[in-house]
Formats: C-alpha cells, structure tokens, sequence
C-alpha cells in the first residue's frame, strides 16, 4: 500500500492543490459560495475515495461534509473530523506568492518541498490525508473499522452552529473513537502525539468617553482619553510576574505535579532555534514556568486586535470618543469557559475609571481538553505514529484551541484522539502558511496504521 501511496504522489498533490485554489473563508461573507464549493469538492472526492455516502448537511452557517463508509456495523467506527474552511488570507502583501494559488518551494525546515497556501496546513491539507488514506485502505482491502466523516466550515469562526448539528445527529455519528488531524508534532524527526488543547474564551470591549471626537488641543488633558484608558486597563490584566489579574482567573486551574511538568519537560525544545524563527531577541510570559508550558499548560490573556481614533494616512488630531480592543483568554483544565468569561466581564467593568463607560461584549469561545493517555485511541495513536516515523513519538500538550472537541465528549460520549502532522512554524494563521511535503506523504501513510492498531483493540 506504501508503494501505491508514493507512486500516487503527484495526483495527491493535484488534486489537494485544486482544493486549496478554492478561497473558503469561513469569516468573510463574500466567499460564501466558495465555501459551498469547498464542500462539494471534499464531497466528490469522498465518493471518489470508495465512501458509500457523502452528503452536504446544510447548518445556520456553513455546511457540514458527513460521508459514511460501513463495512461492518459489528466493527468498531472511527469518525475523522477536520475542518474546510480556513481563516483569512490577510495581509496579502507579505504573501510572497498568492495564498490562494498554491505552489510548492524548499525551506529550511523543509528541505523536501512544503505546499505554500492559506489552510495547506490548517486545515485543507491534512484533511484531504484522511481522503487520500481511506482511498488507499479502500483499494487494499485494508479499511478494518467503519469510517464517518464530519468536516465542518466553521471552525476557524468558533464552530458555533456545530454543537447544534451534533446534538441533532446523534445517531448518525454515533462512534467508537473520534480521530483529529489539526494538531502539530514537534519536527520532522521528532513525532509526537498532542494530549490537549487549551480552551478559548473571546471577548470584545468597547470605552466610551465623550459623546463624540474632540479636538485634542481644546480638550485634550482635560478630559480622558479613551484610547489611553483602555491601554492603562489592559495594561493591568498582568502583574509583574505575568501573573494574570482577573479575579478568580486561577480558581480552577489545574495544577500539574512535579513527575507531570518533567514528563512534559523530557520533550525536546530548542530555546535558542525559537527565538531565531521569531526573530525575537527574548521570550516573555508567566513567571516560574517554562516557554513550553507557558505555551500549552497554563491560562494566557493576549490583546488580538486594539482599535480607536484616528488610523488613516498622516495625522489629524482628535481626541476620540471610543476605544475598542478584541481579547482572548487561552484556557486550561478545568477551566470554564463561561465562567471566564463572566469573570472577565466584572473585572474589567470593575477597573474602569469614572470617566469613561464600559462594554464587555463575549464573542465565542471552547472548553479545555485533555485526552487520556491509557486509552485504546491514545495507544492506537502512539503505535501508529512510531511506526510510521520508526521513531517513539513524545506526548506534549497543544496550546491551541479546537473548540468542539470537548462538546464531543459531552454530546457523543466520544474521546478525541488528536493526530496531527503540522509543525508550529508552518505558519498556521500567518502570511506564507505551508505545509511539507513529507508531513502531508507522512500523514497519508500513517493513518491506515492507526486503523490497523485501533481494530486489534476489537479482536
Ligand atoms: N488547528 C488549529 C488549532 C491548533 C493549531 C491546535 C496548532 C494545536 C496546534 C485550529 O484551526 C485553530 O486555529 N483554532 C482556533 C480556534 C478559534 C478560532 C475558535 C485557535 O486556536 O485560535
Ligand atoms: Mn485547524
Ligand atoms: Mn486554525
């Protein structure tokens, strides 16, 4: 089967290239159409693969992709989500080719080729692993479970209509394990098997100070500013430890002990090779704990975007009326994401100076999750990826978000196995995302090994 996924090479990347041509912006309303395009054009390849079924379940949003291939309804059923839609492609101008007219160029850590285009990593391309792995399975004879596809299109927006799909189609996915591919190892020579994702709260806020723009000479030092308020109560969410201020923000966390932080520890990291790639010159963060936990174990609060007066070209002055910034809250075990989010939303009520208003606005946001690692689909996974890169993969904890896998297990009862062969530096979310050649040929060849060890798990 190898030998026939190497030799098909060429046609994968085609046909993943045609897939990635399609710009499916689950943000943008002018690419609602691409995103129906997207949909059919995983739907046809599904069938293409060897699927029984492939269907385009309409949501209040985007659609779903379902397809179902039961060979036998007495064997286990493993169901593989990913997502279609990918965020967007902005800026454009430090795209060093069309993000959304793939091609393929050698890095340094790519020495093999990586696909340069928006969602060749997240998510498009290891989605269309799965496609290419059933297809394979399929034409082998080799497929030993039962297989349900759920690729959603809202994922990059918060899944926000997924919940209600799941609880209405309860039956149709009923399954065994749920298999993910939206995750990263650590490199090309070093697999691991991510056993969490950190949960989201995202919150909008708005101050208000006088009731329209002022002339910054006239008014100015007498009355506030909105701009440098909010940038003085945004200043002080953090302590001097990087200790984050909202009361009650580490109520739940989850402490983890000694044998568990040196466990995660023990993974490689190179210090020195982080900074180079982010061309920063040192790290930051909360005191007492390593970059890589402070990326993956423990609750962070980031501004994503702060807006306010005036932004154009040269300068007017003003004294603006409002001031607004977009805030997320990265979170761990056990964490809630709506009590954070309440938190959130009286703290920063709270600071806020007599003169100005506040509005506290929640945007979308996910649970935490961790995957146990004395699991059937843990061990599959484990065995999958050693043998797939004759190497012992690392456990390691992810520090992103994928919000509707812990509303699986509250849903559908159903653990999330995350097995993804992204790296953290191909960019996901940034100008010029890719995804290597290898990882994408790696990925194809691995997943079958994961059904394999799965389905021994039954006999
Ligand atoms: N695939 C990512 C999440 C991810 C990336 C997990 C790398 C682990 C390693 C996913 O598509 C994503 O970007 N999620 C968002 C969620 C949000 C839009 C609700 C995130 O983490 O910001
Ligand atoms: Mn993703
Ligand atoms: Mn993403």
């Amino acid at each position: 089967m190898n030998q026939y996924i190497r030799s098909n090479q060429q046609r994968y990347l085609d046909e993943l290239f045609d897939f990635l041509r399609i710009p499916s912006v689950s943000a943008d309303s002018r690419h609602q159409h691409d995103m129906l395009r997207a949909a059919e054009y995983i739907q046809g390849k599904l069938l293409d693969a060897g699927m029984d079924t492939a269907e385009i379940c309409p949501t209040a949003g985007h659609p779903v992709v379902f397809s179902e291939k039961i060979i036998n309804p007495a064997l286990p059923t493993i169901l593989v989500y990913g997502h279609y839609d990918v965020q967007p492609a902005d800026p454009l101008e430090l795209w060093h080719s069309a993000p959304f007219e793939p091609v393929i160029k050698t890095t340094a850590v790519h020495p093999e080729g990586a696909i340069f285009a928006r969602g060749a990593c997240d998510d498009k391309g290891q989605i269309y692993m799965h496609v290419k792995a059933i297809e394979a399975m399929l034409k082998y004879d080799a497929l030993t479970c039962n297989v349900k596809i759920m690729f959603e299109g809202e994922e990059e927006v918060g899944s926000e209509n997924l919940g209600e799909f799941v609880r209405q189609n309860k039956e149709k996915l009923k399954a065994d394990i749920i298999l993910i591919s939206d995750t990263s190892i650590i490199a090309n020579d070093i697999p691991s098997v991510e056993t969490g994702l950190r949960g989201l709260a995202y919150m909008e806020v708005e101050v208000e100070g006088p009731n329209r723009d002022l002339h910054s000479g006239v008014y100015g030092g007498a009355v506030a500013n909105p701009v440098n308020v909010l940038a003085q109560m945004i200043a002080s969410l953090h302590d001097e430890n990087g200790k984050i201020t909202v009361k009650g923000f580490y109520d739940k966390v989850q402490e983890l002990s000694t044998e568990e932080r040196d466990a995660l520890e023990a993974a490689p990291f190179d210090l020195e090779a982080y900074k180079k790639d982010l061309g920063i010159a040192e790290v930051s963060g909360e005191e007492g704990y390593t970059t890589r936990e402070r990326a993956s174990i423990r609750p962070t609060l980031d501004v994503n975007g702060i807006w306010g007066g005036y932004t154009g070209e040269g300068s007017k002055t003003v004294l603006p009326s409002k001031a607004f910034a977009k805030i997320s809250m990265r979170l761990v075990p056990d964490q809630d994401w709506h009590e954070i989010s309440d938190l959130f939303t009286a703290h920063f009520t709270a600071i806020a100076p007599p003169t100005v208003k506040v509005k506290v606005k929640p945007h979308h946001g996910g649970q935490p999750y961790v995957t146990p690692t004395d699991s059937p689909g843990y061990e599959a996974a484990f065995k999958a990826m050693a043998e797939g890169f004759g190497k012992t993969p690392v456990p390691t904890r992810g520090g992103g978000s994928i919000p509707i896998v812990a509303l699986f297990e509250k849903e559908l009862g159903l653990k999330s196995i995350l097995f993804g062969f992204g790296l953290d530096s191909d960019a996901l979310h940034s100008p010029n995302e890719h995804y290597g050649v290898f990882n994408f040929m790696k990925g194809i060849e691995t997943i079958p090994l994961f059904y394999k060890y799965y389905s021994e798990n039954f006999q």
